[in-house]
Parts: structure tokens; sequence; C-alpha cells
């Protein structure tokens, strides 16, 4: 997977999610169908320290479960059912291992690895370990909007790509970039929050930039027209048309 495209690729967020319960197997699969280039998720440790893929740090909203992902077992975990809430058709979908998700994706189809808030530990040695018993650590990239978690990430794994995610409009995005100390590879910015410019300092630095989470047609045009490297979207298979 090669994130230095050519062409914006189309990313699709949490699978498809607009029309399957987001991280499941099932998104994952729809985004696949629908020629995505690549699939963001996002990852949680669980108290026995397996990582699962959900984007909240509770099973709440999400499952016909209650609980706090870093408090409970896998096993707990994998009682949940992670589609009834979307709809019917998906009742029974259980909360993926990032493992399953590894076997599933093909080496060609790009990972966008969200880190989220983990109470359960230290993810960063796990995904690091899992990563690399897939050989995918070099092609994965990894985001956060925690910027020490990918520091320490990164200090583990130096071949491991980054995305810091931040919600700003800033005044020189390149200095954050180079105050990190360690390479970044990309940045993820809210599309609201992006200038034609800025994506073209970013760029012309050799860095890319991500944008999230556009479903608009109008937006995804505007996107495009700043001439971003990857969109993240609920609706991959409108992105895909637009793209081409
Ligand atoms: O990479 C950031 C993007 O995923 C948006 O954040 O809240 O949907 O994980 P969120
Ligand atoms: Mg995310």
């Amino acid at each position: 997977m090669n994130w230095q495209n050519a062409k914006t690729l189309v990313l699709a967020h949490r699978g498809s999610a607009s029309e399957a319960p987001e991280n499941t197997m099932a998104a994952l699969r729809l985004a696949l169908q629908q020629q995505c280039d690549a699939i963001e998720l996002d990852i949680h440790l669980t108290k026995d320290g397996e990582i699962v893929v959900c984007h909240d740090e509770t099973l709440d909203r999400t499952t016909n479960l209650r609980g706090c992902i870093g408090e409970m077992t896998l096993a707990d975990i994998r009682q949940a059912d992670a589609g009834s809430w979307f709809s019917d058709q998906y009742a029974g979908e259980p909360v993926p291992l990032l493992r399953e998700v590894l076997e599933l994706v093909p080496l060609e189809i790009g990972l966008n690895v969200e880190l989220k808030l983990s109470y359960g530990g230290s993810i960063e040695h796990k995904v690091v370990a899992l990563l690399r018993e897939y050989g995918r650590l070099s092609s994965v990239i990894f985001s956060s909007f925690d910027h020490r978690m990918l520091y320490r990430l990164k200090q583990l794994a130096p071949e491991a790509r980054i995305s810091l995610v931040y919600a700003g409009k800033l005044l020189r995005p390149l200095r954050l970039i180079e105050d990190f100390e360690l390479e970044v590879e990309a940045v993820s910015l809210h599309h609201a929050m992006v200038e034609r410019e800025d994506v073209m300092a970013i760029r012309n630095s050799g860095r890319q930039v991500i944008v999230w989470t556009v479903n608009e047609e109008e937006a995804m045009k505007r996107m495009l027209e700043c001439g971003v490297s990857a969109i993240i979207t609920d609706y991959p298979a409108k992105l895909r048309r637009i793209v081409g």
C-alpha cells in the first residue's frame, strides 16, 4: 500500500460506517467491496491485554452491553452484539480483534489505525508486536489525538508511520511536525480546517494530509481541489465515484 499516491485515496471511516455498523467486520467487508483504498479504524486495549476495534472507550453506544473496554476481558466483550443497534440485519456482529482485521484486509489495502486512550495499559507495545507479526508495521499509518502516545510508539518502532491528528487551524502547521523531533508521515485534519496553501506546504515537505470525516459531495470536491492525500469518509462508494 502506497500512501504517497498521486491520486487522492478513498479511506473508509470505521469501515463503510454509513451502511453497516461502524468498526465491525461487516463494515470492513463492505468497504472492501466498495473499492476503498484504505480503512480507518479505532483501537482499545482490554483488561487482559487484547486489542479490539471500537471507537468509544465504552461499549454503551455501539453494542447491547455497557462497560468500559479497559475494565473488561476479551471474553466479556465478545458477548456483546455490535450490530443490532444499527440494524437487525447485522445482529450478532462481534466487536472485532485487530488480529481478525489483519487476517481480513489484503496487503494492498491500507490501514489507518487510530489509537484511542487506553485504560487497560500500554497499547503501543502490543500494537507494534502484532503488526510486526503480520509484517505490516511499516505500511500501516498510526494516528492519534494523543501525540505522546505516537511519540512512544515511534520510539519503540522507528519504521512505523504516524499521523498527528489535531482539530484546529494552525498558523504554521509545519512547525508542529518539525517540533515533534521524530519523523512524522502525515497529519490528519478536520476538513473544515483545511486550506489549500497548508496542504501544499505539508505535501511539499514530503508528508501526507489526511482529512476527516467528509461525507458531503461538495466537501469531497473541495478536498480534491485542495490536493489532500486521503479522504476519510463514511460513504466510500460515493467518494469512489467522485475520485474515479
Ligand atoms: O483520524 C481521525 C478520525 O478518525 C476522526 O476521529 O472520532 O472519528 O475517530 P474519530
Ligand atoms: Mg477514528
